[in-house]
């Protein structure tokens, strides 16, 4: 029988998520796969290059939501996204990750009656004041199909009173995404075009609101990163929302010896980058997972994180915002880097072909 399934994605880690699953939609001739990009991220080096380079064709449709509070952004999706539910009739439809438009979305078509699969479900950092957090939970709560990236996310589930047979355990699209593109991102040879090929460089990347909005924070972390370029060269591509706060708290990019300061980059020249990294020093998710799959050593500057196997089977380690802490973290990441890459329970390549298996032949993963 044929279905319509609707995805529904907004910011840069949802495309991520979404491309491995397109894929394996696209080779089912059963299932008509529609598209929308709510416009959440709009730049083109946070959106275009990232459809670009996970080789996603173009959403069907752009609701254009733009930035705004998080009330603001919520409801626009949520005001833009229901006539078109309404209008194309979708059997299921799928949402991904933890930002603004994936909760919205789920709200959207719970309350139409339609059934709502998401894609990463049951992580929890129970850190409410993360944004991250209540868009989870409010995801789970109102998902028909829960689709878990670990064994972890199942326990939480099962925890909140989800029923088993909801619950898929399918592994991690992210390294579904990783796996497709690390022959094109060993080809891409980043390291070398920013001058760092053969050293052990640290990536970076910081832009949660807890690390980013309050200046004193904010400049206790260039400070550190300006004392790690002492060591070695510290590359750091920057979020716009990280830019902003850099501006207004009057930071201002300055030459720093040995650190530089980058726009956001594409998938494929950051996993690049990252594939040969000394280190990582992030407060992504994403790059969390990523590092964990790769061996590469990841200093994760958060009091907690919603993705505990990177710490307990991975290479992750969590510091606080704190320049001797992360400093410390930074010398022992690099002591102690595993001789071969953690092996994670279904993080393995194939967690898209498992939901499509899920949704299309009623298949179970436990
Ligand atoms: C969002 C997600 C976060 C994810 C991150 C990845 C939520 C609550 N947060 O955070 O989980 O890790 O994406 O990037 O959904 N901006 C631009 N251009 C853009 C988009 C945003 O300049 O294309 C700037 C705007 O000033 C905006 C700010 O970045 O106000 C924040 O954007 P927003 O989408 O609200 O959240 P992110 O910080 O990107």
């Amino acid at each position: 029988m044929s279905s319509t399934v609707l995805s529904v994605v907004g910011a840069r880690p949802n495309f991520m998520k979404l491309a491995p699953l397109a894929r394996a939609l696209a080779a089912r001739p059963t299932v008509h796969h529609i598209v929308v990009h709510t416009g959440q991220h709009y730049d083109a080096e946070l959106s275009d290059a990232f459809f670009r380079d996970l080789d996603i064709v173009p959403p069907d449709c752009n609701l254009g939501v733009g930035s705004g509070s998080h009330g603001q952004q919520t409801g626009a999706v949520m005001q833009r996204l229901e006539p078109l539910c309404v209008e194309l009739r979708p059997d299921v439809v799928i949402v991904y990750g933890d930002v603004n438009s994936t909760m919205a979305a789920a709200l959207v078509a719970a309350k139409l009656g339609t059934r709502v699969a998401h894609v990463e479900a049951g992580l929890r950092s129970r850190d409410w004041s993360m944004p991250e957090e209540i868009n989870r939970v409010v995801t789970d709560r109102v998902s028909d199909l829960l689709f878990a990236p670990s064994r972890d996310a199942v326990v939480n589930l099962r925890a909140e009173g989800v029923s088993a047979e909801r619950i898929h355990f399918v592994g991690n699209v992210m390294i579904d995404s990783l796996v497709a593109a690390l022959p094109a991102a060993r080809e891409a040879n980043a390291p070398s075009r920013y001058g760092v090929a053969g050293c052990p460089y640290t990536l970076v990347t910081l832009h949660r609101p807890s690390n980013v909005d309050d200046p004193v924070v904010l400049g206790e972390l260039v400070e550190t990163l300006t004392a790690l370029a002492v060591h070695a060269p510290v590359l750091f591509p920057v979020h716009p929302r990280t830019r902003a706060r850099l501006e207004a708290a009057g930071l201002v990019r300055a030459p720093v010896p040995g650190l530089q300061w980058l726009d956001p980059l594409p998938y494929l020249d950051m996993l690049s980058l990252v594939l040969a990294a000394g280190v990582v020093v992030t407060d992504s998710g994403g790059l969390q997972e990523e590092t964990s799959y790769l061996g590469v050593p990841c200093v994760t500057v958060r009091p907690g994180t919603e993705r505990p196997i990177t710490c307990l089977e991975g290479t992750n380690r969590l510091v606080p915002p704190r320049r001797d802490a992360i400093e410390r973290a930074v010398l022992d990441a690099r002591r102690t880097r595993p001789s071969a890459p953690p092996v994670i329970e279904r993080w393995d390549g194939d967690a898209a072909g498992r939901i499509a298996a899920v949704l299309c032949d009623g298949n179970r993963f436990d």
